[in-house]
């Protein structure tokens, strides 16, 4: 898209030798995967080629994997989950993996998410959850400009302690005076 003309990645859809690229590094990082608030089954490749197929046919959940615009290589995997038509609300999710963290691509594909969350999918609310720990990606959100709108007090055990979670969210309207440039082609600003 000419909107995000010079961005370090671009979305597409989730293929399968990437589901599988997931999964082994889900298996070799797994306190990533203790981060994140959806994960893949990591069973075994049928669980994941049925989980993709499932979620192919699904209206509620969405992945994309992340690409590195420059060289093509797959970086990581964000997505949209538990898409709420009545409400318009849905929950946000991501990973990079780790030689792709740290030179914004984090920030260029939430960017890309927001836009199609907002505007294709015509979203009125995005959420996710982070646990307190988690200092890249608050950082990241905070910077994005979520608001931090509450928090799950020691609702998540992990190393022998419990640890919050903090729920963030962003509004349509918020996103618009945010990022007025951010709009498909044809669709005015506001
Ligand atoms: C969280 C994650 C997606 C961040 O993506 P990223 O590409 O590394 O972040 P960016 O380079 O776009 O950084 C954007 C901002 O986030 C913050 N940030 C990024 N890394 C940070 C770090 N290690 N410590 C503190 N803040 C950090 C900074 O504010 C940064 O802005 P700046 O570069 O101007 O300082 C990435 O670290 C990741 O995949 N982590 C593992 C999975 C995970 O935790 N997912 C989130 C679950 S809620």
């Amino acid at each position: 898209m000419e909107i995000f003309a010079g961005e370090p990645v671009y979305l597409r859809p989730l293929e399968r030798e990437e589901v599988l690229a997931s999964l082994d590094f889900f298996r070799a990082e797994p306190e990533v995967s203790a981060n994140l608030t959806w994960v893949l089954p990591l069973n075994n490749v049928e669980s994941q080629e049925r989980w993709l197929r499932e979620m192919r046919e699904s209206d509620r959940d969405y992945v994309f994997a992340i690409i590195e615009a420059a060289g093509g290589r797959h970086a990581g995997n964000i997505g949209l989950h538990n898409i709420d038509p009545k409400d318009r609300d849905a929950e946000l999710g991501i990973f990079l993996f780790p030689e792709f963290r740290g030179i914004g691509m984090g920030q260029s594909a939430i960017r890309r998410l927001l836009l199609w969350g907002f505007q294709v999918r015509n979203l009125h609310r995005i959420r996710l959850r982070v646990r307190a720990y988690n200092q890249p990606a608050r950082g990241l959100y905070r910077k994005l400009g979520f608001t931090r709108e509450g928090v799950l007090r020691e609702a998540y055990f992990l190393n022998g302690r419990f640890w919050d979670v903090e729920i963030w969210g962003m509004l349509e309207h918020e996103w618009r005076g945010l990022y007025p440039e951010d709009r498909l082609p044809g669709t005015p600003s506001s």
